[in-house]
């Protein structure tokens, strides 16, 4: 069996941080979300794994960032997507990697908490056709939502649907026979112009094939947007271990959950966990709340912040207090005297910014 991990994509919904870096590579609780994905993938048994990327820049990245996949204990072969025309098109261009194998589709921007070792497992004992997973949520029009039966058979399948029939929705891994190859070959491209695994499903369905599901309780996000982040990183770093390889100065207070990792350096600051503080990361005189991500070689002086996540070698000097952010790499944010009041601001294209005033 084999994995197909899907890392293309544009990712708007996180811009201007996606403008220099694919949403995949954005770290949670300073990992990137697609390590976790690919270590999921490594628990379940699998090492043979296919990542479709994009082309260029961001293709780059994800090449740099996993390699020849070695550090997971897996063997990474990269499948290019010369557009994002959606995901059943990334079936149909990994049909020669894939061969007659059955996998495992995984979205790279995807979270299973429970992991998926256990659908794995089931779907290799049973063998369905198609396998999917479901869960539970508040807003079905976002996603793929299924219609079951009152045997928990699946029936129905629609895309992102302006009226969902059921708050069931399909989560970003999808364990499928070769069975799919014809399906992905059979549709027609939806309204927004991409080949729907969720239409190449109902094709299944429709001609007959065993498609099964399961609901998953775990928790999973689709890490598309900030406030999604922001959640997840709250939920990782509440499961993370405490522990300081950094050094913290007596005139500082480290409580609950946190993890200082090596060479950080922590001065006359109080860190309140959940929180994770990176490699070379200088703290000083400041408060990091709960729920807070500060990656490696970030300064952050005179600051107060909290639930955010603060990507590699940003600085932050002065500030009450951040909240609720996302801060990207070398991004440096700073106070401005009160009077005369003023901001004055550099942004990114895409940027959003809220001051307070
Ligand atoms: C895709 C699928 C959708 C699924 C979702 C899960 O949506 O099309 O069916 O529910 O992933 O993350 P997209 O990421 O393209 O909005």
């Amino acid at each position: 069996m084999k994995a197909l991990v899907l890392s293309g994509g544009s990712g708007t919904r996180l811009r201007p941080i996606t403008h220099t870096s694919p949403k995949q590579l954005v770290p949670v609780a300073n990992k990137p979300v697609l390590y976790y994905v690919l270590e999921d993938i490594a628990r379940s048994g699998i090492t043979e794994v296919g990542i479709v990327v994009g082309v260029g820049h961001s293709a780059d990245e994800i090449q740099n960032a996993v390699g020849d996949g070695f550090a997971f204990g897996l063997r990474v072969t990269y499948l290019p997507q010369m557009a994002p025309l959606g995901l059943a098109h990334a079936v149909l261009i990994a049909r020669d990697y894939l061969g007659d194998d059955d996998f495992v589709m995984y979205l790279g921007d995807n979270f299973v908490l429970g992991g998926i070792a256990e659908p794995v497992r089931g779907f290799r004992a049973d063998r369905p056709d198609a396998h999917i997973l479901l869960t539970r949520v508040p807003d079905p029009t976002a996603f793929g939502v299924a219609e079951l039966d009152r045997h928990g058979r699946v029936v129905g399948l629609e895309e992102k649907p302006k009226q969902p029939r059921s708050d069931m929705a399909l989560v970003g891994v999808y364990l499928f026979t070769p069975a799919v190859h014809e399906a992905v070959r059979a549709i027609e491209p939806s309204w927004r112009g991409e080949l729907e695994i969720t239409h190449a499903i109902q094709w299944l369905i429709d001609s007959g094939h065993d498609v099964r599901s399961t609901v998953i309780t775990g928790y999973w996000k689709d890490t598309g947007n900030v406030p999604d982040m922001l959640e997840l990183n709250r939920s990782v770093l509440e499961g993370i271990e405490p522990r300081t390889e950094g050094s913290v100065d007596a005139d500082s207070q480290v409580i609950g959950r946190v993890r200082i990792e090596a060479d950080a350096e922590v001065h006359g600051s109080r860190i309140v966990g959940p929180a994770v503080i990176g490699v070379g990361a200088v703290i000083r005189d400041s408060y990091v709340g709960p729920y807070t991500s500060i990656s490696d070689n970030c300064r952050i002086d005179d600051t107060e912040i909290e639930f955010s996540i603060v990507l590699r070698d940003a600085h932050l000097y002065g500030l009450r207090r951040v909240r609720d952010s996302l801060i990207g790499r070398s991004a440096t944010v700073t106070s401005m005297p009160r009077i005369p009041s003023s901001n004055r601001l550099v942004l990114g294209d895409h940027s959003e910014v809220q001051i307070s005033s």
